[in-house]
């Protein structure tokens, strides 16, 4: 049995990644889960697969896991607590590979840590690769850890790479359903709200994905992660809008073949294939009916409507620590548009104004990063708080 260990277990993707393994049984054995705050459901994770280690952000919420996971029946783990926590549940000394699923750059170090001890990975967690990519990928070839993407985009690209040869691939392009406002005029995106913002068409997530996917910042995370994944150059790396979200993504070889991956929208079949790698199985048998399929449509993605999109290519142009600031920027910006302090344009003005009033130097460490992450953080929330956004949209910058 391959022991796992579930990082983000309460959130969506740890939640999917549950589904999964009920179809798999006797496969994996969960050894460790780190959660945030749902006490709740991670007690009843924790008291129906019996992990040695359990580990919560806040350490005031122990004593009612302890009681929820007596109460459910369950035997007693070691119950951990904060970043350190959340480090040591993957520490695991035996463990076969670590789902990181944490939203946020909790789960960073506890990732990076794993992938310096050899420990395969499938990956969610965007920071990752975001905000350490240089980082991560230099400690995998270190390693030899193998690093299994989970975002649909990233596993089909994973999936058409074993088509060819990687000198042979021209460029990759990542669909994007196009989100709530695909069509909505740029001069009324000022005013959309909340709520507009978290009805996405086609993929139920949480809510600071599913706005970064209203934005198009989440497709910008994406061709940065795709560059450190594939070690690609930010030019090769196209995005298309593709509003019936069926093909993830496509890769296009030198000689113009393109293969593409297609699949319903469900993460099981993703996560399923990071678990499983190399092998296929029937697992959660998620099958696409091409009957149904009426058409397949593919468009650019208009620069005034999804200037956030232009953001994150910006950053990654700048290199070095620029994509931290983007991300940390942007978890800013979302939290405030969420709260309802910020409009929906708001969000690219943080991050364009936070990219251009910092000037990083190239991180060396993850203390580095981590020490870039609070800065850009400090400078956006102060930037949220003394209004110095302004009202124009910011000046748009190319996406490809
Ligand atoms: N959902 C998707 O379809 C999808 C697709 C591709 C990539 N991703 C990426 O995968 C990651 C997870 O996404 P999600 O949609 O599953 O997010 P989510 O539903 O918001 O879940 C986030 C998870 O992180 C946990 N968490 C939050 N703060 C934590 C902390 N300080 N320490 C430990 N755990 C903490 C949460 O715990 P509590 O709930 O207990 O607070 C929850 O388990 C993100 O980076 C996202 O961008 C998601």
């Amino acid at each position: 049995m391959k022991k796992i260990a579930i990082l983000g277990s309460t959130g969506s993707i740890g939640r999917s990644c549950f589904r999964v393994l009920d179809q798999l049984p006797g496969q994996f054995q969960v050894v460790a889960l780190a959660a945030g705050g749902n006490v709740e459901l991670l007690a009843e994770q924790a008291a129906k697969c019996r992990p040695e280690v359990v580990s919560v952000a806040n350490e005031s919420d122990i004593p009612r896991l302890r009681e929820l996971i007596a109460r459910a029946g369950g035997p007693l783990p070691e119950i951990l607590h904060g970043p350190a926590g959340i480090r040591q549940a993957a520490a695991h000394s035996s463990l076969d590979m670590l789902v990181s699923a944490a939203v946020g750059v909790a789960g960073l170090p506890a990732t990076y840590d794993a992938v310096k001890r050899g420990v395969n990975i499938a990956l969610a967690n965007k920071e990752v690769l975001v905000v350490a990519g240089a980082l991560v990928t230099a400690a995998a070839r270190e390693s030899g850890a193998a690093l299994l993407p989970v975002d649909s985009e990233h596993n089909g690209v994973h999936q058409c790479m074993r088509a060819g040869r990687h000198e042979e691939v021209r460029r990759l392009i990542l669909t994007a359903s196009g989100g709530p406002f695909r069509r909505t005029p740029p001069r009324d995106l000022e005013n959309v709200t909340v709520e507009q913002a978290l009805n996405h068409p086609t993929w139920k997530m949480g809510s600071r994905i599913t706005i970064d996917s209203a934005t198009m910042t989440n497709k910008g995370f994406e061709v940065i992660e795709a560059c450190w994944l594939f070690d690609l150059h930010v030019d090769q790396v196209d995005v298309l809008i593709h509003p019936q979200s069926t093909v993830h993504c496509l890769v296009e070889y030198v000689d113009g073949s393109l293969i593409a991956q297609l699949s319903v929208t469900d993460m099981c079949l993703p996560i399923q294939y990071a678990l499983t790698y190399p092998a296929r199985v029937t697992g959660c048998d998620l099958r696409l009916d091409l009957d149904e399929l009426r058409s397949l449509e593919f468009e650019r993605p208009d620069q005034e409507r999804f200037p956030c999109l232009g953001l994150a290519y910006q950053a990654m142009r700048m290199g070095g620590a620029y994509p931290c600031v983007l991300n940390a920027a942007d978890e800013v910006a979302v939290a405030a548009f969420l709260d309802r302090k910020i409009p929906y344009l708001g969000i690219a003005r943080t991050i364009a104004t936070t990219l251009d009033t910092m000037h990083p130097a190239a991180p060396k460490s993850l203390d580095d990063i981590l020490e870039v992450d609070c800065e850009a953080r400090r400078v956006a929330s102060s930037l949220l708080a003394t209004s110095q956004l302004g009202a124009a949209t910011p000046a748009l910058v190319s996406a490809s």
